[in-house]
């Protein structure tokens, strides 16, 4: 194979103006001084767990030296690595002949080959013994199962497939799913991928409006969803809110609707919306996959940004499942008798790597639950771990922290010796829920990997090896294999041992995101212009004295409420779409469960500021965006503190919303009688 061209691996210094930047109260280039109780609490984190000899034993990277080497190799000679894996891990219709190609960020991966992403979940099963094993094990929230095998799988997605087809959609269509954690979602994804089909998936719990700016954007040509879906005993009307965004989203042609909840009001426009089990009663299972270019667009993901407008991150095919496919076998340390569960939503990339793509890609057998940890009662998540013997399972920090309130009762009323393996994802976990997860749910014998990624790298990133890593209570450790991160100063410099500063990478990697989907500049921008020649995550972080990573959390715009990401400024236009808003900043409070809780100062254009108003005002965002933007607190304000130049200042409006004094710089305050005016409204 030809060398191709590797470059952007340093990072050159960085000469332009940078806007200034605080990680949440976290004086760059030295150690926090204001930060969180979390925060205070990681720097004097010194306990190390070392996996034990029987784990490491039968793990699938087992030794210290196999990861160095591994490292090492991945560091220095990208080009074999990668191509080794993608030899023998990928199923090609036709082999590449370039490995990497370009410059960070136009990297190009596995040029010249060709293949099928549902082919590699599904057909290359089906010649060896796992063609009978269970793929998908579903358990809906009213306690109803399904259960899939990879040949049932396989079935329906090629009927779907046929569906689609039948349907109008080709190669290089966006259709977009809208639907419950339910297996036609998965089905509906390996369906769109079979025949080079672009998926954008919404999580459920999001608007018709939000709903109707990602059809819009992505130019999705046909929905699928369902009546409804269960969640906390309630059904969730998709179809309501498919057929709202449809007035405000022309380029969608047709619906396909799942009958999940039995929902009989569902309205059936005809020759737009076709039940599913009506069009799956006249196609056939013979549907071959469509075999598309590497670099062919597997999937749209929107997520958001530091501006209002979503971010439609763009993934590509061979890069992307190498990436899924790989690290589920290393992080997860996947065997063939394990019974895996992510309790993530397949609405968010972790549900598209770690529910779908990572483990079926692997032979897996992944468990799908619908609907919500406390229901019927706290012990759900217990129960399904009992009754399914399940051996690896990964959620996140908000719901751990939920599971530590409802009272250690809970798990221990059910069985779970089943478990060899624990995960976490979507935020920085705090120490005292690490320990609460070792212990009770672990019984101090399974190891913990504390997964940092994010929506745009694809897959998981910086993470301990489960067989190899001592792991430090809150920190996620150390980069995988061709993984090559760093902490430097605006500047770009490289910064020393516990010295706060950016989290970037240097070397591209095979499931980065190739663009945000119809702005190619909005993804060098954000990505790619703040510290030059590296990818810039958007997050804060430190790497102690062994190396090991410690994320702090965002240093821009975006919450992360119960794991899910929010841009302040979508919230802010929520918001002043009311009649009676003038003005509104969004800011993030430490919250006991969710990890940040939404706090908005709001400016009435009248001031006849009440309860009611406030209500009408959580509802107002919670109809724009969905429940998961709801505001926990809204504060009237006379007005808001901003610079001379006109820049909402949100390190002060952060510290009133947590209680904090304000300790940072004032001096550039515009109006020293707005923050005055500000805690008195926070007294009264
Ligand atoms: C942001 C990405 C990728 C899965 C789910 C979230 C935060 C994620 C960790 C972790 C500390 C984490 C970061 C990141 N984050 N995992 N293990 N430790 N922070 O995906 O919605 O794209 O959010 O989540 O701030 O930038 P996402």
């Amino acid at each position: 194979m030809p060398v191709p061209v590797i470059g952007g691996s340093t990072c050159r210094p960085f000469t332009g103006h940078c806007k200034s930047f605080e990680i949440k109260g976290v004086v760059m280039g030295s150690a926090p001084a204001t930060g969180s109780q979390n925060i205070q609490s990681t720097l004097q984190e010194d306990r190390l767990f070392p996996p034990s000899e029987a784990f490491a034993a039968q793990a699938n990277i087992d030794s210290e030296d196999k990861y160095l080497a591994m490292w090492e190799r991945a560091k220095d000679d990208p080009v074999g690595f990668w191509g080794e894996l993608a030899c023998d891990n990928l199923t090609w219709s036709k082999d590449f002949d370039r490995v990497m190609e370009g410059d960070m960020p136009e990297t190009k991966w596995f040029l010249g080959g060709k293949l099928n992403a549902s082919a590699q979940c599904l057909d290359r099963h089906l010649t060896t013994w796992r063609k009978n094993k269970a793929a998908i094990i579903w358990e809906g929230e009213p306690g109803d199962v399904r259960v899939l095998t990879y040949l049932d799988l396989h079935r329906e997605v090629c009927k779907f497939a046929n569906v689609l087809k039948r349907l109008g959609v080709t190669k290089g269509d966006r259709v977009t799913l809208y639907m419950p954690m339910i297996p036609e979602l998965a089905i509906a994804m390996l369906a769109c991928a079979r025949i080079g089909a672009t998926h954008s998936i919404i999580f459920g719990g999001f608007s018709a409006d939000a709903v109707a700016e990602r059809n819009n954007d992505a130019q999705a040509k046909l929905i699928v969803t369902a009546d409804g879906g269960w969640r906390r005993g309630k059904e969730v009307m998709l179809k309501r809110a498919v057929d709202e965004s449809l007035a405000k989203s022309p380029t969608v042609e047709k619906v396909v609707v799942v009958r999940r909840t039995g929902d009989l009001h569902t309205k059936m426009e005809p020759d737009r919306d076709y039940w599913w089990h009506d069009l799956m009663e006249d196609v056939t299972a013979d549907c071959e996959p469509t075999a598309v270019d590497s670099e062919h667009p597997l999937f749209i993901l929107y997520t958001s940004g530091s501006t209002g407008k979503p971010k439609g991150v763009l993934h590509s095919t061979a890069g992307y499942m190498l990436g899924a496919m790989m690290t589920t076998k290393w992080v997860f340390d996947l065997k063939d008798e394990d019974t895996y569960w992510c309790t993530a939503d397949i609405g968010w990339v972790t549900g598209h790597s770690y529910v779908v793509y990572g483990p079926l890609a692997n032979g897996a057998t992944t468990l799908m639950y619908e609907g919500a940890p406390n229901w019927p009662d706290e012990g759900r998540f217990w129960d399904l771990i009992e009754k399914y013997r399940v051996n690896v399972f990964y959620t996140a920090p908000t719901a751990i922290r939920a599971f530590i309130k409802w009272g250690d009762e809970w798990p221990a009323k059910y069985d779970l010796s089943s478990l060899r393996l624990l995960g976490s994802v979507g935020e920085p976990i705090n120490p005292e829920a690490w320990m609460w997860y070792h212990n009770v749910i672990g019984k101090e014998r399974c190891p913990i990997v504390d997964t940092w990624w994010q929506t745009e790298t694809g897959g998981i990133m910086i993470s301990p090896l489960p067989g190899v890593t001592a792991t430090k209570p809150g920190s996620c450790t150390k980069p995988l294999p061709g993984v090559v991160p760093d902490i430097v100063n605006e500047q770009g410099e490289s910064l020393g041992p516990n010295e706060g500063g950016l989290l970037v990478m240097k070397q591209p990697w095979p499931s980065m995101l190739r663009t945000l989907y119809g702005d190619h500049e909005r993804f060098i921008e954000t990505y790619f212009s703040k510290i030059p020649g590296c990818y810039f995550a958007g997050d804060g972080a430190r790497r102690d004295e062994d190396g090991y990573y410690w994320v702090m959390g965002r240093v821009d715009d975006v919450l992360n409420v119960a794991g899910h990401r929010l841009s302040t400024m979508e919230v802010e236009s929520a918001l002043v779409s009311h009649k009676a808003v003038a003005e509104a900043a969004v800011v993030g409070f430490p919250h006991e469960v969710k990890g940040e809780g939404i706090c908005c100062f709001v400016t009435l254009k009248q001031n006849t500021g009440t309860q009611a108003l406030k209500d009408e005002l959580k509802a107002h965002v919670r109809k724009q965006i969905g429940p998961i933007a709801t505001p926990d607190e809204i504060r009237f304000a006379v007005a808001v503190p901003k610079t001379r130049s006109g820049k909402i200042m949100r390190r002060l409006l952060r510290d009133i919303a947590a209680g904090r004094e304000t300790l940072g710089d004032t001096t550039t305050l515009e109006d020293y009688s707005v923050l005055a005016n500000l805690r008195k409204e926070d007294e009264g």
